[in-house]
């Protein structure tokens, strides 16, 4: 989606790995975090500050192959691993469509999927994924079982400029972030935890292990360079070498395909859309609405179908 960004900025984010580079398993030893690349793990705490969406102080960075690996590395550190019956794992509907799919696939007998959260009312001890905005709807969201105690996990795949108004840094026990979604790099694979507890952060460090051992160092490069060439762009935005942000280069694509999409919604008078109220943005310093990032696919059937209706 963002190719248009990424494609003028041509040297600056090329990498030579030559292919006597990277072949060990290990990136860092000194790290809790073994096999992630220290470069990453600076471009990672250095884009945080620089958007202010995310506390990175006291808190070790996990890294994986897509947040998706971490999701399940998450799920697999916080159920208990000796209780006869296998902890709930709750969203609030409408919630991201793979949540279920991904707590269940190996019947792992430590975790099962319980649905909605906002109906969840055992008493018992449960997971909540917490995804703000959220996927598929883009709304702010807090957790939603009406009990403390809970084990949260934020998924904030979406919690970058160009889709939400960023209103104050992150400061949770377990945050997920992914390239997928803040630079638009989803071939690359890479997303990161920010987790507070280390013996949480050990045991999703122990599933990447069993997992994939590791992962990809040629992905963690780029994905390195990828967010340094982000955090360049805003630090010197205005300036000979970037003419503007990253993410006034995206929060404006955003805005562009929201504006097309809400033409396209009105005209076929079968469909609406939420609208979402302005808030404070400390990264724009300026009152913002959401425009959601999950909008790609219903954005290419509504322009179509628009097309179809203005032809015919
Ligand atoms: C809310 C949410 N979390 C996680 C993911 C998966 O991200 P990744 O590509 O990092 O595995 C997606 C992908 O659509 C998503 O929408």
């Amino acid at each position: 989606m963002y190719e248009q960004y990424w494609k003028p900025m041509g040297d600056k984010t090329t990498i030579v790995i030559p292919g006597w580079q990277s072949m060990s398993y290990f990136s860092d030893v000194t790290n809790l975090c073994w096999f992630m690349e220290p470069e990453l793990a600076k471009q990672i705490v250095r884009i945080h500050k620089v958007v202010g969406n995310a506390v990175t102080e006291g808190r070790h960075i996990v890294v994986g192959t897509g947040s998706s690996q971490l999701l399940l590395a998450a799920l697999y550190a916080l159920s208990p691993q000796d209780s006869s019956n296998p902890i709930s794992v709750v969203s609030a509907a409408p919630y991201y469509s793979s949540y279920p799919l991904m707590t269940d696939c190996v019947k792992s007998g430590i975790h099962k999927w319980a649905g909605d959260a906002k109906i969840f009312d055992k008493d018992e001890p449960y997971i909540e994924l917490v995804t703000s905005p959220n996927n598929p709807d883009g709304f702010v969201r807090h957790p939603m079982v009406n009990r403390t105690g809970g084990i949260l996990v934020h998924d904030l795949a979406y919690y970058w400029p160009q889709y939400t108004p960023i209103s104050t840094p992150a400061d949770n026990d377990l945050s997920l972030f992914t390239v997928s979604k803040s630079t638009g790099h989803a071939g690359l694979r890479i997303g990161w935890a920010l987790v507070k507890d280390v013996e949480v952060a050990k045991r999703m460090i122990k599933f990447i292990e069993l997992n994939t051992i590791g992962v990809s160092k040629d992905s963690q490069l780029r994905a390195a360079k990828v967010l340094e060439v982000v955090s360049d762009s805003c630090e010197q935005a205005g300036g000979s070498e970037y003419t503007e942000s990253f993410f006034h280069f995206s929060h404006t694509v955003m805005t562009e395909r929201w504006r097309l999409l809400r033409e396209a919604v009105k005209r076929s008078g079968l469909f609406s859309l939420p609208n979402f109220s302005p808030a404070h943005c400390n990264f724009f310093d300026n009152n913002l609405g959401t425009q959601p990032g999950k909008n790609n696919k219903i954005f290419v059937y509504m322009v179509y179908f628009f097309l179809k209706v203005v032809q015919s």
